[in-house]
């Protein structure tokens, strides 16, 4: 099988492609680049001893798509492709909307032209709002997002779930990731973000290595048991992992199903801080600063329907995450430019 994956060399994807690639599936890769490096790609290669076919191209680009499954025999797409910072969001809807909906309107339509029927969507536990129970289950209503980002994920999960209503032909598998950190074992790929990090995990390594002072811990004061904001970190390799399960769903031709990929272990900011620590020795110092808007105070997943319909769980905890985003940052204080 040959699988199309959407900004396959950004952080989770150059992750998946790594899973896939070792699970005997054919690889191409279609990245705009525009939020990552070639380089993870080649350390894929390194990394598999396979080769990953890469076009240097947008998904609002119907003519580059049309390339791509003209030449290539695609089986099924795994989108990751979108802008995805929060505030930034905020401050760019538009361009939110454009890249993320319009993105994925025209792939979804050059697919269909080329009779591939089968998607597998990056869709985030965001979509959960602020919940009213933890942990949330797939039922668990989708609520009005904070943010443009977040709504462009619910928009698309309404998007593809009308596709696949009008036209049953269509398989799709809505995965809603929790708060993926950590990196490959062998610390030669990782999250690489640009400028200063929004999200806790590259924060807290940045400090590690000395490219910033101290970590700003965003409110002490939420309804949690130490009072810093409580999420279901989950290892990136056990997302890949759940991309690859969730491909045997879609060989099952089961329509539309959503899973919810998270570890069910709820771990609030300075749980992680210390975890961090213990794992590689490293004194994290931080302050604790105003509540960061937007935030909620707990989110973590019962992932229990994946376990039953994918055999998926996820295998790492939190001290294997710590070490692993530590190796990938000490062996690369610059990320890719190093
Ligand atoms: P990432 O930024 O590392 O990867 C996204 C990739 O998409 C990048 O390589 C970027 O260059 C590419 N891209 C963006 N717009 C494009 C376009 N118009 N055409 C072609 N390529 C384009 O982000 P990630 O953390 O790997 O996230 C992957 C997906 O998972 C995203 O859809 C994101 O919204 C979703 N997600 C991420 C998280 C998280 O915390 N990292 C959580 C839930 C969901
Ligand atoms: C985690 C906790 C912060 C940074 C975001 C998106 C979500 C999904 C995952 C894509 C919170 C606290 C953070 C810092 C801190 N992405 N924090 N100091 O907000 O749960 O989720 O990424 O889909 O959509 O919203 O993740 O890593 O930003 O924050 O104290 O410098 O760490 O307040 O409690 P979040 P995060």
């Amino acid at each position: 099988m040959s699988i199309l994956v959407t900004g396959g060399s950004g952080y989770i994807g150059s992750h998946t492609v790594v899973e896939l690639l070792n699970s005997g599936y054919e690889v191409v890769v279609l990245d705009n680049l525009v939020n990552s490096s070639k380089e993870s790609l080649h350390r894929v290669e390194e990394i598999t001893g396979k080769k990953v076919q890469f076009y240097q191209a947008d998904i609002r680009n119907r003519e580059a798509l049309e390339d791509v499954f003209t030449k290539e025999s695609i089986d099924c797409c795994i989108h990751f492709a979108g802008l995805k910072a929060v505030g930034e969001s905020v401050q760019l809807p538009w361009e939110y909307y454009e890249n993320n909906i319009t993105g994925t309107l025209c792939l979804l339509d050059v697919m269909r032209k080329h009779g591939v029927k089968n998607i597998i969507f990056s869709s985030s536990a965001t979509v959960y709002g602020d919940p009213d129970q933890v942990p949330v289950t797939e039922q668990s209503p989708v609520k009005k997002c904070t943010n443009p980002y977040g709504t462009t994920k619910a928009m698309l999960e309404q998007i593809l779930t009308d596709i696949q209503l009008a036209d049953p032909e269509w398989n799709v598998v809505l995965l809603r990731y929790f708060n993926p950190i950590g990196a490959h074992k062998s610390g030669r790929i990782g999250e690489n973000p640009n400028g200063i990090p929004n999200n806790l995990m590259p924060y807290i390594t940045q400090v590690a290595v000395g490219r910033r002072e101290k970590l700003g811990v965003f409110g002490n004061d939420y309804d949690t048991p130490d009072g810093t904001g409580v999420r279901d970190y989950i290892h990136v390799m056990d997302l890949a992992r759940g991309h690859v399960k969730a491909l045997n769903k879609i060989k099952d031709q089961s329509g539309l199903t959503i899973y919810n990929l998270g570890t069910g272990v709820g771990c609030s900011v300075l749980e992680l801080v210390h975890s961090f620590e213990e794992a590689t020795g490293i004194q994290i110092p931080y302050e604790i600063q105003p509540r960061r808007a937007g935030d909620i105070a707990t989110n973590y997943a019962d992932a229990s329907k994946a376990e039953r319909e994918l055999g998926w769980k996820a295998q790492e905890n939190i001290h294997t995450m710590c070490e692993d985003s530590w190796r990938w940052q000490k062996n690369n204080p610059n990320g890719f430019a190093d």
